[in-house]
């Protein structure tokens, strides 16, 4: 474990999030797509992992995140769960897989449990989906709700502007989340919004809001891992703090590499049998 993780290293449970919004004890999450960084991840004291459709972008180097697959988030899922041992994994339903119907959503988070190991999964939208939240969530699939800028919706939004801007779409952020939260959401993410809208929703649903982008009022905060560490560099939304450069580092450690190697400096005798 670092330094900097909890003294309380009780399994993270959905319970125990909506208790730590009572006590006002804020929830850390970030997201893992492979064992060895979700490892790392737990070790350090994350409370929650997701292993969001996100890795299209920063795993696949896609544009968007619409053409991830359940297969795909099986895989994710299944290597991250294997190594965790604290943290909550929640796992992203990704486009198309819960808004056919509410048994094929149904199907696909029974999936992602029964096959990958998720303990949650994620869906993004609003009080359309009530329906499937509550029918997960009445077996036994606890759900995490994800409103305001919900990048499977970039072709319905254009852009990845801050939503919830004006009156009418803040109000129907925040009717969203008490729909979500009436029809069962454990907690709900939320991405991209002011931060008086955070804070409004935050104060508004009795389940924790865990924001990027979304302000400080919100019970927790979530980054991608990749934007984080300085890994992923195609772009820097404000959100985003980077607490490493990890890019760099890595230039400077394979260009070093390829330096020694073409020099005959690499193996030296030290790395020889
Ligand atoms: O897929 C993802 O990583 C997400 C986070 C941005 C919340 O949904």
């Amino acid at each position: 474990m670092s330094t900097h993780a909890p003294e309380d290293d009780r399994k993270v449970t959905t319970e125990r999030l909506r208790e730590w919004k009572g006590e006002g004890r804020r929830i850390a999450a970030l997201t893992a797509y492979d064992a060895l960084m979700a490892e790392i991840l737990d070790r350090s004291g994350v409370d929650v992992l997701l292993v969001g459709d996100s890795c299209g972008m920063v795993v696949q180097g896609l544009d968007t995140t619409i053409s991830v697959t359940v297969e795909q988030m099986l895989y994710h899922c299944k290597v991250v769960s294997k190594v965790v041992e604290r943290a909550l994994v929640v796992c992203d339903l990704p486009f198309l897989s819960f808004q056919v119907s509410a048994e094929e959503a149904l199907r696909n988070a029974g999936k992602l449990m029964k096959e990958a190991g998720a303990e949650a999964v994620k869906l993004e939208g609003g009080r359309q989906f009530s329906e499937v939240v509550r029918r997960l969530t009445e077996s036994g699939i606890p759900v995490m709700g994800h409103l305001g800028l919900t990048p499977q919706w970039i072709h319905r939004f254009g852009t990845y502007k801050v939503r919830g801007r004006d009156d009418a779409e803040a109000q129907q952020i925040l009717e969203d989340a008490r729909h979500l939260a009436q029809a069962g959401a454990f907690a709900i993410v939320l991405e991209k919004i002011p931060a008086t809208l955070g804070k409004q929703v935050t104060e508004s649903i009795d389940i924790p809001t865990i924001g990027i982008g979304a302000g400080a009022d919100c019970d927790g905060q979530i980054l991608v891992t990749h934007d984080m560490l300085g890994l992923f560099t195609k772009f820097h939304p404000r959100f985003v703090r980077r607490y490493a450069n990890l890019a760099e580092e890595m230039h400077r450690a394979f260009g070093d590499y390829a330096r020694d190697v073409r020099e005959g400096n690499f193996p030296g005798e030290r790395e020889s049998y």
